[in-house]
């Protein structure tokens, strides 16, 4: 287990008492997971699904990846919240900064169906005009308006630029095995189909082929990222223990926080890569605790960003919040700091620095003067951004937001609220039966 949390920052905020007491309860919601006793308990797939996934699987993963990479310089993944964040999670976080400028051997992994932007479509369009691409659409329910919407304008693209037996060969549906208006369409047009089990929400969904498809076609290695999912899911089925597992003390902690006032969680990384990476916790965390009027307000930030925007605020404001930082050990790359006899900059004393160094050194000195502020502060590290460590963190983050849903009260794995503005929007549309 390669992943370390340490609330010492936050102890200020919390009662000895409190946490002692609450070790049982962290425990208990665990043991309610893992035994299927809870809230939602058609909807634990996800907890073994790093050990469940099958070669066969795999095989079939990777074949459409081939022939997919072998036609695309670009893949439009269509989805919305769990059917793309997940993905765009991974691939953001391991891809070069500047992907689009970069040419490589995978295609460049574009997103459509998680707005409903005319003039992205367009923009989009604009590119695939010019581009050989695939689309890879995902919806588990198959009626999700968003990527229904953008599928339908992405299909009658492809197939005006392809033909439309040749477009059938560029696209590829993701879905639940029976039902919905996904299903039937990739049923008729004959398009593959790889299936979401019925017992995996969209948000637990990135270790499902929602997540590992368009992981592998934008080059990474899907093995090590369920490996590294895999051994913590291990880790975690083996120690049952408050003291000796992380995701429960994590759980805890932040519960503790909640209930002594501080309703929003900002979740903070020094690498830029890790903004989706943070969007997906978001989504995580925010549609599985956010019901029932309670949960913590999920929030994120790049630093050092946006420490000269929501900075000020996180310091001075009102203090409603703690904050979980993101923390990376070691970096790919070294970027020299030049030597400048001149040093019109001020800036000689950093020449025998790296720029690593100086980017934890920001991470101590802003943790330091948030706790100064009374913002407690919590901290996941993990040794470096690459697949296996990114597994790790998937896992931990779902059976955190999981353990951390039953201690609320909740059912962490439904969204009712989310039913709430499309009724509206359908209504204003005008849609038939509505
Ligand atoms: O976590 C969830 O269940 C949601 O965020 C869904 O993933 C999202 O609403 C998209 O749903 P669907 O995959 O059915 O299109």
């Amino acid at each position: 287990m390669n992943i370390q949390f340490t609330c010492q920052d936050a102890l200020f905020a919390l009662d000895n008492q409190k946490v002692e007491n609450g070790k049982k309860d962290a425990e208990a919601a665990l043991q309610t997971v893992l035994n299927k006793t809870g809230r939602g308990n058609d909807f634990l797939g996800w907890v073994t699904l790093p050990s469940d996934v099958t070669e066969q699987e795999i095989i079939d993963l990777e074949t459409v990846t081939a022939h997919l990479v072998e036609k695309s310089e670009v893949v439009v993944v269509v989805g919305i919240g769990g059917s793309y964040l997940g993905a765009r999670a991974v691939i953001e976080a391991l891809q070069h900064s500047f992907a689009p400028y970069v040419k490589g051997k995978y295609p460049h992994i574009l997103y459509a169906g998680n707005n409903i932007s005319e003039d992205y479509l367009h923009d989009l369009l604009e590119v695939l005009d010019c581009k050989d691409y695939s689309v890879v659409v995902i919806s588990k329910s198959g009626t999700t308006t968003e990527p229904a919407l953008a599928f339908r304008i992405l299909k009658e693209h492809c197939e005006k630029k392809y033909g439309v037996e040749a477009a059938k060969e560029r696209i590829v549906a993701i879905t639940d095995k029976a039902r919905g208006a996904l299903k039937t369409l990739a049923d008729k047009e004959g398009y593959p189909t790889f299936v979401i089990p019925d017992d995996v929400g969209g948000r637990y969904s990135v270790l499902t082929p929602v997540g590992l498809l368009p992981i592998a076609l934008a080059g990474f290695d899907i093995l090590q990222l369920l490996q590294g999912a895999r051994d913590m899911q291990k880790f975690v089925a083996e120690h049952p223990a408050y003291d000796e597992n992380p995701v429960l003390q994590y759980a805890l902690i932040r519960n503790l926080l909640y209930g002594n006032g501080l309703k929003v969680e900002l979740v903070a990384s020094f690498e830029p890569q890790l903004f989706y990476f943070i969007e997906w916790f978001k989504q995580l965390f925010g549609e599985s605790e956010g019901k029932e009027h309670k949960g913590i307000f999920p929030a994120g930030a790049i630093f050092s960003t946006d420490l000269h925007s929501l900075g000020q605020y996180i310091q001075e404001g009102t203090r409603q919040m703690f904050e979980t930082v993101l923390a990376i050990d070691a970096v790919h790359h070294r970027v020299n700091i030049p030597e400048d006899a001149e040093n019109l900059d001020n800036l000689n004393y950093l020449q025998h620095r790296t720029i690593h160094e100086i980017n934890q050194i920001a991470r101590k000195g802003t943790c330091l003067a948030h706790v100064d502020g009374q913002v407690p502060n919590l901290c996941i590290t993990v040794p470096e951004i690459n697949e296996y460590h990114l597994g790790e963190l998937i896992y931990f983050f779902e059976m955190s937001c999981a353990v951390s849903g039953y201690m609320l009260g909740v059912n962490p794995f439904d969204q009712p609220g989310v039913e709430a503005y499309k009724k509206n929007m359908f209504r204003l549309l005008g849609k038939p039966g509505v």
